[in-house]
This record gives structure tokens, sequence and C-alpha cells, in this order.
């Protein structure tokens, strides 16, 4: 059986003001009627065929959203499997201990798939054949992850070196897909490096989904994070559970070192004894996490506006407008972003979108 594990539990920070800290990126609606985190549920619902046996989804949040998730699964016909509640972020290593426990308690092993709940796909059978591959690697032991080719030298991303000759792959009845073997992983370089692997080629954006057996992930954690390992199986062992939700304890929780999983394990893995191996995944993948990337995957007119709302612009071009409750007006700008919400607005160049975060964390101290 293969578990689908949703990480749903970060704050979208760059997406302000629509993404609040009660209602994060995950759970809004960018790109047409379903959220983010529906459409990840969604994803992970169509991996079933007849040799993958998927269960009910296991998603990882804060506690504060577990209403929210539970209810946008209902809305999208998905029963939820476990959730697994956070009394703070501890970012995704521990986030992804927590499912691994959780899935090995009765003595099972499962593959997990990994998702984080931040993305939008739009070859939604690409992405199938792609993360079946993948779950053919992992079932054989492997730490499969998803590649994704880069066309410029983002840097908020991990980047994969893979080994340029496919080898050691399963055969799936669909195998036209390859699989190669990670030589390197680099989690967010700076962007000379990032440049320098841009020109070298042979480099992938990791695209934050991870492919393992529970116990592999465990065991790889107890190897380069011993001390990550032992603070989770603490919150774990006190942990308590009413119906689907459980809950780790709390201070066992707030006392594990706060850590990604691509720095805590996936980094350390190439050339270690857990083999690691990537799947290309060629399926309009995108990360939504600036509005930059909103405005690229939205609808757009002959001028590259994406506005959405009670919006009238004349002579603008590429630019974001998001009116929630009043009459926004553009003349004459170009590569604008403009949000506008009941209590707050924003206007960034679409150059800058990555430093929203700057405005948000300004917020937080001031409060
Ligand atoms: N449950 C839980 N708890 N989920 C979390 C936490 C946490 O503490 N922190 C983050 N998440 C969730 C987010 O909601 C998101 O869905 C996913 O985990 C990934 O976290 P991000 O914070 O968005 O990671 P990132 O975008 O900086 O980097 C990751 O994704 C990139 C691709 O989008 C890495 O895996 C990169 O290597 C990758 O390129
Ligand atoms: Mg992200």
């Amino acid at each position: 059986q293969v578990t689908p594990v949703i990480l749903c539990g970060g704050s979208g920070t760059r997406l302000w003001p629509l993404s609040r800290t009660g209602f994060p990126k995950q759970f809004l609606c960018l790109t047409g009627q379903d959220s983010l985190f529906q459409q990840a549920a969604q994803r992970l619902n169509g991996l079933g065929n007849a040799s993958i046996q998927m269960a009910a989804p296991v998603i990882v949040s804060g506690e504060d959203h577990r209403f929210l998730a539970a209810e946008q699964l209902r809305e999208a016909g998905i029963a939820l499997g476990t959730a697994l509640l956070e009394p703070v972020g501890r970012n995704t290593a521990p986030a992804l201990t927590l499912a691994a426990l959780a899935a090995t308690e009765n003595g099972q092993d499962p593959v997990l798939v990994v998702t984080p709940a931040d993305q939008t796909v739009t070859d939604r059978a690409a992405f199938t054949a792609a993360v079946q591959q993948a779950i053919a690697q992992a079932e054989q032991g492997s730490i499969v992850i998803l590649g994704v080719t880069p066309d410029k030298p983002e840097t908020g991303y991990g980047y994969i070196q893979a080994a340029p000759h496919a080898r050691h792959c399963e055969e799936r009845s669909d195998a036209a897909i390859q699989c190669q073997a990670v030589l390197k992983f680099v989690e967010k370089p700076d962007l000379q490096t990032a440049q320098q692997y841009l020109q070298e080629g042979n480099y992938f954006w990791n695209a934050g989904m991870f492919v393992l057996r529970a116990s592999v992930w465990l065991k790889a954690l107890q190897t380069f994070r011993p001390d990550i390992a032992q603070a989770c199986q603490a919150a774990w062992a006190v942990k308590k559970q009413d119906a689907q939700f459980i809950r780790p304890g709390k201070a066992e929780f707030a006392a594990i070192p706060s850590e990604s999983v691509d720095y805590a394990v996936m980094e350390h893995c190439p050339g270690s004894v857990f083999p690691i191996q990537m799947v290309p995944l060629n399926a309009g993948w995108s990360d939504l996490g600036a509005w930059d990337a909103v405005w690229s995957v939205q609808g757009k007119d002959a001028n590259g506006n994406a506005h959405t709302g009670d919006v009238l612009a004349t002579d603008s071009r590429n630019t974001l407008v998001h009116a929630s409750s009043r009459l926004v007006t553009l003349v004459g700008v170009s590569d604008l972003i403009v949000v506008e919400t009941a209590d707050a607005v924003l206007v960034a160049d679409k150059s800058r979108c990555q430093d929203v975060k700057h405005i948000v964390a300004q917020l937080q101290n001031s409060q």
C-alpha cells in the first residue's frame, strides 16, 4: 500500500496580504476553483492503478488549520486518513517524521508519497506517470525525488545533479519515463551557484516531493540527524489521539530542532548508503512561491495582464491585480503587482516579489 502525505503547515508569507496566518496560501484558490491543497490531494488521489493501492491521505498541518484542511478535503470528495497536528511549526523534517512514525506503528512499512501543498501541475497525466515510476523505485528501497528542468537561476529551490545515464529503472507498464541516479543535492544555492548549475546543464530543480518507504526515512534521519530523530520519537511517545486527529506532545514537539527534509537528509544522501534517484517531471510544474509565479500561471489578456475581481486598466502591461473588496484601477503602469484586501493593500514591483516576506516580518515585529 502507498500512503500519500500532504505537508500543509507552511505560512506562505510571500503571498501576503492574501495569504494570512489564519488562512495560509495552500488553502487559497489562486488558480481556479480548487485550493492548492485540494489540487495536491486530487493529484495524489489519481495515482492508484492495478498495482498501486492508495491509502487515504495523511495530512501534517498546524493545529490551527485542522478544520480548514478537513473541510477542504471533504469539499473535494476525498476521505481523510489521519491528521497529524503540530503545536508549532518545526519545518518539514519533523513533519515527515510524524508521518513515518504513524505509518510504521502497526508494523507496516508503506511507501510514502510526500508532497507539498503549494504547487500547481498542468499536465495531470504526465504527473501521474512520473510519480508511479517513482513509487516503483521506492518499493525497492530507494529515496526518489522528482526533477524539473530549470529555466532560470531560481535560488528558492533545491538543485539536483543527475547522472547523465538512466539506470536501474524498475519496469512499469508506462515506463517511457526513466530515472537517474542523483550525484549531488544542493538546497537553495546562492545566485552565482544557481547560474553556474544552469550553464553546466544536467541540473534539475527539486519539485519538493519525496517518495520513499517510511522505514527508509526513519533510518536516514537517524543516520544524518539523530538529534531530530530522537526528539521526534520523544514527542510521538506522548501523543494524544482523538479519532483521526493525532497530536504529538506539545513541549516535546517544541523542543525539536527546526529543519527541512532537504537540509536534514537529502543533501547528505548522494554517495551514502541511502541511494537517491530522480525521476524527471515534465508536467507543467510550478511552485506558487511568490506573486510573480502566480502571475505566470494565470490566464492573461493580450497585454499580459492577469486581473481578478473588480479591475479597470488602461495602457498597462504585464500586471497582476487581485481586487477583493474594491474597484482597483491602473493607468500606464507595467510589471506591477497590486493585491487589494479589506484591511491591507500590497503594491510591488514584479521583480521584487520575494521581498514581500520582509513586510510580513516588519508587521510581526511591530505587533
Ligand atoms: N506540516 C508542516 N509543518 N508543513 C510544513 C512546515 C511545517 O513546519 N513547513 C513547511 N511546510 C509545508 C509547506 O506548506 C509546503 O507545502 C511544503 O511543506 C514545503 O515547504 P516550503 O517552506 O514551501 O519549502 P520551500 O518551497 O522553501 O522548498 C522546498 O520546496 C521546493 C519546491 O517548491 C524544498 O523541498 C526545495 O528543495 C524545493 O525545490
Ligand atoms: Mg514552497
